[in-house]
């Protein structure tokens, strides 16, 4: 199965910081106001000029078309998130986006799940605020961190009426471990469900492994990237073609692909 939930066509926009928010330790949420990103699909990103330095790639956190704003949430980590960071409320930022394929709507005859992993967990709520007024049942998530303090957004999700199921590394909040677990049990009891994930790399390995035989599991990467439209393959990942292995572009043949797609090293 191949997504082909495209988004329009990606525009070179300047978009206004309107709120700034730190939701943990390291992590920062920027409120933008820019009614063309604001119309993006869960799932996809944009790309952000970052004083200088090449663009940086951030999902969505939260996009609200009538406000017209659109929201970006991410853990710094370097000089990009650093500059980024350092925004404060009324600045004017260069971007580029809305960019790749988005989620596709889960079918409201099945039950979903968002799976998702630290700074993977962000798009997940863009696509659980979208959604969830249009499907019969609020989602199971479950949400994994490496401790109870870098857990991002679990409030929100509950707002939406999610099952909330948490997972940490040390124990210090949730069940010990990873969202594997919580998920493979879900499965078990959910044939038919529709699962969407977002982490890190050896977080949707685990998550393609623990849903083999599973028709409807898709997973977003947050590969690094360089041009972020398709042009320096710096962002290419393996998967299965019809004649054997071959390079796809996260920017943009994903960042949402289907799990039966991608070949895990
Ligand atoms: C489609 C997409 C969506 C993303 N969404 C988010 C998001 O919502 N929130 C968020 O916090 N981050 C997100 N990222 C990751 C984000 O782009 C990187 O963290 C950021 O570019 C790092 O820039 P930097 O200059 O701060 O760090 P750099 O100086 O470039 O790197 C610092 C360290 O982080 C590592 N690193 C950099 N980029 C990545 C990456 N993509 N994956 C793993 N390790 C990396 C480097 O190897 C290095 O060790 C996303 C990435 C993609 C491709
Ligand atoms: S980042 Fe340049 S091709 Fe994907």
């Amino acid at each position: 199965m191949v997504n082909k939930e495209v988004g329009g066509l990606a525009e070179m926009v300047r978009g206004r910081v309107v709120k700034r928010h730190e939701p943990a330790p390291g992590h920062v949420e920027l409120w933008i106001h820019s009614p063309v990103l604001a119309k993006a699909i869960p799932g996809q990103f944009v790309h952000v000029a970052t004083g200088g330095m090449l663009r940086r790639p951030i999902s969505f956190s939260r996009l609200d078309h009538s406000a017209g704003t659109a929201a970006i949430l991410f853990q710094i980590v370097g000089d990009g998130t650093r500059w980024l960071a350092s925004v404060q409320e009324g600045v004017e930022l260069d971007l580029m986006g809305p960019l790749g394929r988005g989620f596709a709507m889960p079918d409201p005859r099945h039950p979903w799940c968002l799976v998702g992993g630290g700074v993977g967990i962000p798009p997940l709520l863009a696509a659980a605020t979208a959604w969830t007024p249009f499907l019969n049942e609020p989602p199971t998530v479950v949400l994994g961190a490496r401790e109870s303090a870098l857990l991002l957004l679990e409030e929100e999700f509950r707002a939406l009426g999610a099952a909330v199921e948490v997972t940490t590394d040390d124990g210090s909040q949730g069940q010990r471990g990873t969202v594997v677990g919580p998920l493979a049990h879900w499965l078990a009891k959910h044939p038919t469900g529709q699962v969407y994930a977002c982490g890190p790399t050896p977080m949707l390995g685990a998550v393609a492994r623990a849903s083999q035989g599973q028709s409807n599991v898709w997973l977003a990467l947050e590969q690094r990237m360089g041009c972020g439209v398709g042009a320096c393959l710096a962002c290419v990942v393996l998967a299965n073609g019809q004649n054997g292995p071959v390079y796809r572009r996260v920017c943009t043949d994903g960042p949402v692909f289907a799990a039966e797609e991608l070949i895990f090293e």
